[in-house]
C-alpha cells in the first residue's frame, strides 16, 4: 500500500517519471519528503533558473561538473539557492540521493 501511495505521489507530481516501474532506481520516501519540503519550491518549477526535476538536459549539464561539486554547491549555496538548499538537517548522502532523484527522467 505505501508503495502505491508513493507511485501516486510521483505520478501526480510529474508525469515525466511515470515510467518509474521500468527498473530505474527509485527514490526513497525520505528523499521525496526532503525534496518536497526543501527543494521543490524552486526545483519543481525552475524558479530563478533552478534546474527542474526530471529535466535530463538541464541536469546533464550540471552532472558533468561531478556529483561532489554539486554537493558542495548545495552546501555553500549558489546564486539564488540558499546554503544547504534550505535543509539544515540534510547530510551529504541525502544531497546525493536528492541529486539522483531530480536528475532522473
Ligand atoms: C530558493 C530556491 C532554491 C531552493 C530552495 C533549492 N534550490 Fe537548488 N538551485 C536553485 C537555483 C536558482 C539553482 C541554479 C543556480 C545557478 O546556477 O544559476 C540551483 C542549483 C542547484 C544544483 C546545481 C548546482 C551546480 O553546481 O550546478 C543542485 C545540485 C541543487 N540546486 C540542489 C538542491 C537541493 C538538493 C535542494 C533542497 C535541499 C535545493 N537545491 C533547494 C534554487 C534553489
Amino acid at each position: 500500500m505505501p508503495r502505491l501511495l508513493l507511485l501516486f505521489t510521483a505520478l501526480s507530481l510529474a508525469p515525466a517519471i511515470a515510467g518509474c516501474e521500468n527498473g530505474k532506481p527509485q527514490a526513497s520516501a525520505q528523499t521525496i519528503a526532503q525534496y518536497e519540503q526543501h527543494c521543490a519550491a524552486c526545483h519543481e518549477v525552475g524558479a530563478a533558473n533552478a534546474p527542474r526535476r526530471g529535466d535530463a538536459h538541464q541536469w546533464g549539464k550540471r552532472l558533468r561538473k561531478g556529483e561532489e561539486h554539486l554537493v558542495q554547491s548545495i552546501k555553500k549555496g549558489l546564486v539564488a539557492m540558499p546554503p544547504k538548499g534550505g535543509c539544515t538537517t540534510c547530510t551529504d548522502d541525502d544531497y546525493r540521493a536528492l541529486i539522483q532523484y531530480m536528475a532522473q527522467e
